[in-house]
């Protein structure tokens, strides 16, 4: 039944740029997908791989109130700062758009158009939530409220992000404006929406029937469980002033869902390549491989042609969108094929707790990138050995040393350090004569040969861990062969035999430069370098004469160095104290009081004083006794603020204090008034004092 491909085309999901990404999304779909096209490469298959910043949503002008600027100079930043981070990480876009490009919005408003023209949307007007003081109607992340399905208290007006249930703002508990924190009214408004009910029928057929077998189960289940619990009309349109304008005569101040524009970025991302292929006026692309002759309209091929094979790689919280809203989008052009896979991943938590940049609990790219600029193949491999496949995993730093110094530095490169460095010690630095083979060289060269294959069968069927975990299988063949046959020990007596072994490890080294380069692809250049073998395909890989006898080798450093303890202890520590800032940080501000009279203020009797002196109370670690100058009289006050200040500190400092509060006994001693402070989020307290020297007795009104 299977279909048969001619060629790829791989998407992985378009990043928010309202924030740096942190590891959990490389995790999700970044590596993976990487992973599969770069092997897709070495395949020889004709494959593009398209991916960019999704620049518009209120995530955006969100952020933007946040950092106090523009929303154009947030996608500016952080599309930059991400773009930057997946160069420096390996991955292997051959182009990377950004969806607020003119090209972009005219693709998006052509596929809306198209479905509009076929009548196959509604129109319809209904009460949705507005912030009255921001004059801002509130969707998605304009709005949060208590989930109605796991009362998580922070559910956007879209989505949970806590449970993944995928939400409308009226099904919101308690909604509030993210932008004024009030209450929202309701107001009347028109939208247009994509009766997702009316394609029921054919997503059971297509999804439900058709992809039983090869779908994830993860993927499948919430599909499944999506539409037995009825579609409902989705609303493709949205009150804002930030994204690509809703192209019909009667539609000011609307604009396109994002979720309606940003999955079409896959397309116009596409035709910005072959654009850019053409004309060629490089501007986002990064081509791959050779597109020599490709034309502006081969855009099509990719999205038009039955024989390509679309496959979308996203995280769980993508998987409604992919597999329902745009596949239910394009089927209604009626002109675009269907993801034939979209292997999607659960999520990746961090030392125990949910990954999440607002909460300071994530190692974000960039950050990891500064501390280790050496070692993305050491992320790319520590992320691919843990994904979360078929349920969430676990990201720790433990763990994360540990695969490089047991596995990496251990196998890996202590096997390829082993045949270099006795090679150039042996043989003059240049590949021995194979020779005459025993058992053991064939065994090794039998497991050689049957790696590729088994490595392969993995990535194809989307078990990237399996697939890492194959790799290394290969090295640790090599690693073994050398433990059994040490050659170290024959130089004086057997030299010939010697080569052989350096010969047969050398072979494997050079399959492992070739399979490696998905997974790795920094250490399979320098390996490639190393060993002099050029650009081989995946099915030379295995082969018995790759290293020719006689070619010279290339002096190289370490493939990987070993990570030692304090490294990974700073990163905790750096983990536990933005944690901390954050979450201070986020503290909210406690709410404001009932209103009073003024009345009731000026019955209030407060006074600048000067403290004349200050002393500690026996048995009380809280309690200062001071004796402050009110400008009346001099009188005692007790004041619990001994961990904060010490006597010392106090002597002669102004201080506002509220001098008619009626006294009362702490620890024996009247006090009579009280000092006026200042308590920050963090519990620390500060003296209010007049910003010049006044008289002690000034009062305060
Ligand atoms: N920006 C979305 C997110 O980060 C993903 C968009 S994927 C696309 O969750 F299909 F819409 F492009
Ligand atoms: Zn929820």
């Amino acid at each position: 039944m299977s279909k048969t491909f001619n060629r790829y085309t791989v998407t992985a999901a378009l990043p928010y740029a309202n924030g740096p990404k942190h590891i959990g999304h490389l995790a999700g779909a970044y590596i993976p997908s990487d992973v599969y096209v770069r092997y897709l490469r070495l395949c020889g298959k004709d494959v593009i791989f398209v991916c960019g910043s999704d620049e518009h949503g209120t995530a955006i002008p969100n952020q933007a109130l946040k950092e106090n600027t523009s929303s154009q100079a947030i996608v500016d930043k952080y599309d930059a700062l991400i773009r930057d981070c997946f160069v420096k990480l390996g991955m292997s876009f051959d182009i990377y758009h950004r969806t607020t490009e003119p090209i972009h919005h005219q693709t998006s408003q052509e596929i809306f158009l198209n479905i509009y023209n076929k009548g196959l949307l509604t129109e319809e007007t209904s009460e949705q939530y507005y912030d009255e003081e921001a004059k801002l109607f509130l969707a998605d992340r304009y709005i949060v409220g208590t989930c109605p399905k796991c009362a998580h208290t922070n559910a956007y007006g879209d989505q949970c992000e806590k449970c993944g249930s995928t939400l409308s703002p009226r099904e919101l508990i308690n909604p509030r404006s993210t932008v004024s924190g009030k209450t929202p009214v309701l107001k009347l408004t028109k939208h247009w929406y994509l009766p997702l009910e009316n394609y029921e029928p054919w997503l059971r057929e297509w999804i439900l029937k058709s992809h039983q077998d090869d779908w994830k189960p993860n993927v499948y289940g919430q599909c499944k469980s999506w539409i037995e619990a009825g579609l409902q009309p989705r609303a493709m349109t949205r009150d804002l002033d930030w994204g690509i304008k809703v192209p019909l005569p009667d539609a000011d101040g609307k604009v396109l869902y994002v979720w309606f524009d940003a999955p079409i970025g896959y397309i116009s991302a596409t035709r910005a390549l072959f654009d850019e292929l053409q004309s060629g006026n490089i501007k986002f692309a990064t081509p791959r491989r050779d597109f020599t002759g490709a034309k502006k309209d081969d855009w099509k091929k990719y999205w038009q042609a039955e024989d390509t094979r679309l496959i979308h790689f996203i995280g769980k919280d993508n998987i409604v969108f992919h597999c329902i809203i745009f596949p239910v989008m394009l089927h209604a052009t009626g002109e675009y094929i269907l993801p034939d896979n979209v292997p999607a991943n659960e999520f990746m938590n961090l030392e125990g707790d949910k990954m999440s940049t607002s909460r300071g609990w994530s190692i974000e790219m960039h950050e990891y990138l500064q501390d280790f600029p050496d070692k993305p193949d050491v992320l790319r491999y520590a992320l691919l050995t843990n994904l979360p496949e078929a349920k969430d995993s676990e990201f720790t730093w433990k763990d994360f040393q540990a695969k490089n110094n047991n596995e990496l530095v251990a196998i890996f490169g202590n096997f390829v350090n082993r045949a270099v460095v006795l090679t150039q010690k042996y043989f003059d630095n240049k590949v021995p004569v194979q020779g005459l083979l025993t058992d053991l060289d064939k065994k090794a060269l039998d497991d050689l040969k049957a790696a590729p294959a088994k490595i392969a069968a993995s990535i194809e069927t989307f078990r990237f861990r399996e697939a890492t975990a194959n790799l290394m299988d290969l090295a640790r063949v090599g690693n073994k062969y050398l433990a059994e046959t040490e050659p170290w020990k024959l130089a004086k007596t057997d030299l010939a035999r010697v080569g052989t072994i350096l010969n047969v490890s050398l072979q494997i080294a050079a399959t492992l430069s070739v399979v490696a380069e998905p997974f790795l692809p920094f250490t399979s250049r320098k390996l490639k370098d190393m060993l002099g073998v050029g650009e081989l395909t995946w099915q030379q890989s295995g082969g018995n004469n790759l290293v020719k006898e006689d070619a010279p080798l290339t002096y190289a450093p370490l493939l990987f160095e070993k990570i030692e303890d304090v490294v990974i202890e700073a990163q905790i520590k750096k983990l536990m104290d933005t944690k901390n800032a954050m979450e201070l940080a986020n503290q909210p501000v406690t709410p404001a009081k009932a209103e009073v009279s003024f009345d009731d203020f000026s019955k209030m009797d407060i006074r600048i004083g000067i403290i004349l002196k200050a002393e500690r109370v026996d048995k009380s670690k809280k309690l200062l006794k001071l004796q402050v100058d009110t400008g009346i009289d001099t009188r005692t006050v007790m004041s619990g603020i001994a961990e904060h200040f010490t006597p010392e500190e106090l002597i002669g400092k102004q201080v506002t204090l509220l001098v008619n509060l009626a006294p009362r006994k702490i620890m024996g001693v009247e006090s009579q008034g009280m000092i006026l402070m200042a308590s920050d989020k963090d519990g620390s307290l500060k003296l209010l004092n007049p910003s010049g020297e006044v008289a002690a007795g000034s009062q305060v009104s």
